[in-house]
């Protein structure tokens, strides 16, 4: 890019891809200044399944960015989702030595590798280490220990591992069209950097981004990430629902679902009478097809709800459910939600960045917002990374020769 001070983000998704370029101003904040949205191709339930159709989907989606801006995209932060995705938490425990007693940056690094220490089978990767609390002597429930005194350091994290060849597939699509990868970022956590507020994650909240082949959760717990899960179900298997239920071409269903589909009852529905509705030439009952949504997103938030412990989820997560992602601008999603969980549910919108980011209120769009903040607050992190250090340099010296 020209300067330092921008980001990039893209958010492989399923069904589309969004590139966003973002201007860092001096106060932290982000301004949107190129966007690029396409349709994916070679994409299923969030995973690569034909590089080619994939990689041009996101040459596309980049260049529609760049173009909207005039900044050439080098790096970007990209979101991970799938299946193969599974996160574990995990203790780590550190004497600490130095005679003062005081813990230090490196005892802070020492205790998280310690507690990084699983066996990861090789035919998987780390994705992420997040610290999610540390305890001085006994005392828990510290953010921040440097500069603390004690005996002992415990850190409570949140492991996720991915599959190491879904993984090299996106990250192979990527960097054939001569991009870096900042940093992969797994997508609910990403989401959840654009759609939740501080308040909620302290309380206790779900984040579910519905979207069109994976439903990412990502539930947070007295400011921390507690636990993290992939469903391999959404607006994808809600459209071939409708398609086979009525008999309709897919993309006929698709247009009926986006255009009609409720998950309220008819009865209580105001917009539509219960007669038929039409699309391209097809029509349906209106009652049928609001029966099919209604069924099908009932299942996915039960199956978001077995994610949480069988009993007192209340207590874990008081602030309730924030569905987010493309297939929860249906109509009545909400009061769904709050039917099946007896829980507060809103739906969450990307709204906290400046530029031209009107076409990126909607819900579909919380992960490629969430990757660029997740990358504004990891930045300076990153750069200790070796490897983000050997890179850097080595762009350094490409673009002194270019
Ligand atoms: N108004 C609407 N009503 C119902 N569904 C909708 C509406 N708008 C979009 N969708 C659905 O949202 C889905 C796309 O959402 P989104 O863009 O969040 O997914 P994605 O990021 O491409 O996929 P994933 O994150 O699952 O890999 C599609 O299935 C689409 O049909
Ligand atoms: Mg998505």
């Amino acid at each position: 890019m020209k300067k330092r001070t921008t980001l990039a983000s893209i958010d492989v998704g399923t069904t589309k891809v969004c590139t966003i370029i973002a201007e860092v101003d001096g106060s932290g904040g982000l301004r949107i200044v190129g966007v690029g949205i396409t349709p994916s191709n070679g994409l299923h339930k969030g995973l690569v399944v034909n590089i080619n159709e994939a990689r041009e989907s996101i040459r596309d989606s980049v260049r529609k960015a760049e173009q909207a801006c005039g900044y050439k995209v080098e790096s970007a932060y990209v979101g991970v989702t799938g299946r193969h995705v599974t996160s574990t938490n995990n203790r780590g425990v550190v004497a600490i030595t130095h005679g003062d007693r005081l813990v230090r940056r490196d005892d802070l690094k020492r205790v998280l590798s310690c507690a990084q220490n699983i066996k990861v089978p090789s035919d998987r990767r780390l994705l992420h280490v997040i610290p999610r609390g540390y305890a001085i002597d006994g005392q828990m429930g510290i953010k921040n220990p440097v500069g603390m005194h004690g005996f002992r350091l415990d850190v409570e994290t949140h492991i996720i591992t991915a599959a190491v060849t879904s993984v090299q597939n996106l990250v192979k699509c990527i960097r054939s069209i001569g991009l870096d990868i900042e940093d992969l970022v797994l997508e609910p956590l990403a989401s959840s950097e654009a759609i939740l507020t501080l308040d909620e994650k302290q309380v206790g909240v779900i984040l579910a981004d519905i979207g069109g082949g994976t439903t990412d959760i990502a539930i947070f717990k007295e400011g921390s990430i507690w636990h993290t899960a992939i469903l391999p179900v959404a607006g994808y298997q809600l459209t071939r629902d409708i398609a086979i239920g009525l008999g309709l071409p897919f993309d006929v269903a698709e247009e009926m679902k986006k255009r009609y589909g409720s998950v309220m009852p008819v009865y209580e529905s105001k917009s539509e009478t219960t007669s038929a509705i039409s699309a391209d030439g097809h029509g349906v009952s209106y009652q049928d097809l609001c029966d099919i949504v209604r069924a099908r997103v009932e299942e996915i938030i039960r199956l978001i709800l077995l994610e949480m412990p069988r009993s007192e989820y209340e207590e874990l997560v008081p602030a309730g459910l924030v569905l987010t992602g493309g297939s929860s601008n249906l109509s009545g999603i909400e009061a769904l939600g709050r039917d099946i969980l007896r829980l507060p549910v809103r739906v969450g919108v990307p709204t906290t960045m400046t530029g031209i980011s009107d076409i990126l209120r909607d819900p579909a769009h919380a992960t490629s917002v969430g990757l660029l903040l997740w990358g504004m607050k990891h930045e300076g992190r990153q750069l200790w990374k070796s490897r983000g250090l050997l890179r850097r340099f080595l762009s350094r010296i490409k673009n002194l020769f270019r």
